[in-house]
């Protein structure tokens, strides 16, 4: 043990594709949105998280916004080192330091990103110094987060539906046996509605209002047995150019979706297809586990049930499924040792 060892922190990050969060202590004292602003003149990054989102869609030709993570890539490097860095250094306990204490993390990754940029991301991590930094893969992640026993001879699916990717992975004895990610999830869904709302109603919406009513009246069956309110929205006619407002239903956003979600279930069924059959005689047993801010789509736990006869568990907490875990392996390296990327 060092002299200085007295002063590291433990940090848990789940740098995900639209939101990214952080644990110190046991608490999630970072809960905010991976999008950055960037002032095109200086170069310089303006805001990051909230205040960076509040930007978006109002921004003028200085100053744009980046989703550095976007499609489960790391689209912009720099940007999102800067976000990984703005956002450690704004942990309230961290803060009111007068230096950043040594860190001791285990960060979350999309599976999707390459090798560059897996040690991208770990160097960003060292240099707002961190001293141990791990990777972990989010469909592990997620499924410590959710609670299963990843170490067992037994498997277990698990379907995390996020901002840029579907992530699939069946897992057994600490190791994802097969998996598969599409980048059909939440912004594809938002972007569906984007259409839906301009080809059926005439109606330009941008994406905040489009996320908002996927939330407000999204969902992925005609025949929800508690269907919320229709929602009035408000946005540009794209015939006479003036402001509107139509009221759309729930049913209307079920039809805009339905593709999309049907591409969901496919990169289900196949992965389902790849796995090995004892372990899908684990997974006739234990079911599917969801997770991600996709999974709370209404409906769509049913429709995926319904698709592969199987039956399928919403995480607790969906959107803090998988900094839980990562915290949780942060909590219990030595245990976990052999799911970290060192
Ligand atoms: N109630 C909801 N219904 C449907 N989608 C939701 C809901 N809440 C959040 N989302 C969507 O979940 C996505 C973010 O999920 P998240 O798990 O944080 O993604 P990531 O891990 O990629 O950052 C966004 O596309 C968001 O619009
Ligand atoms: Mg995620």
């Amino acid at each position: 043990m060092g002299f200085f060892d007295f002063m590291t922190e433990d940090i848990a990050i789940d740098l995900g594709t639209a939101n990214t969060l952080i644990i110190h202590n046991d608490k999630v004292v970072i809960d905010s949105p991976s999008i950055v602003a960037r002032d095109r003149v200086s170069g310089k990054i303006i805001a990051v998280g909230k205040e960076a989102s509040m930007m978006q869609g109002k921004t003028h030709e200085n100053i744009k916004t980046i989703r550095p993570l976007k499609d489960g890539v790391i689209a912009d490097f720099d940007a999102s080192e800067k976000m990984i860095s703005m956002l450690i250094k704004s942990i309230p306990a961290l803060k009111k330091r007068m230096f950043t204490p040594a860190l001791r993390m285990v960060v979350c990754i999309p599976s999707g990103i390459t090798e560059v940029e897996m040690r991208a991301v770990k160097e960003s991590c060292e240099r707002v110094n961190g001293k141990e930094v791990y990777l972990i893969h989010e469909p592990m992640a997620a499924a410590i987060g959710i609670g299963i026993d990843i170490m067992q001879p037994k498997g277990n699916m698990i379907v995390d539906i996020g901002g840029g990717t579907t992530e699939i992975a069946v897992i057994a004895l600490g190791g994802i046996v097969c998996d598969k990610s599409v980048k059909i999830a939440g912004d594809v869904f938002t972007n569906d509605i984007v259409y839906y709302m301009r080809t059926q109603h005439n109606l330009f919406v941008g994406e905040s209002t489009a996320e908002k009513i996927k939330i407000q009246v999204g969902a992925a069956i005609e025949d929800l047995e508690t269907p919320p309110e229709d929602m009035s929205v408000q946005g540009r006619d794209l015939l006479t150019g003036k402001p509107k407002q139509v009221s759309v239903s729930y049913r209307e956003i079920a039809k805009a979706l339905d593709k999309s979600i049907q591409r969901v279930e496919d990169a289900v069924m196949e992965t389902l297809s790849q796995t090995p059959p004892e372990l899908a005689a684990d997974i006739y047993n234990t079911g599917i586990y969801l997770a991600g801010g996709g999974s709370m789509l209404r409906g769509l736990d049913k429709r995926i049930s319904q698709k592969t006869d199987l039956p399928v568990y919403i995480a607790e907490d969906p959107l803090r499924a998988v900094v839980r875990g990562t915290g949780m392996a942060l909590k219990n390296l030595s245990r976990f040792k052999s799911v970290l990327i060192k």
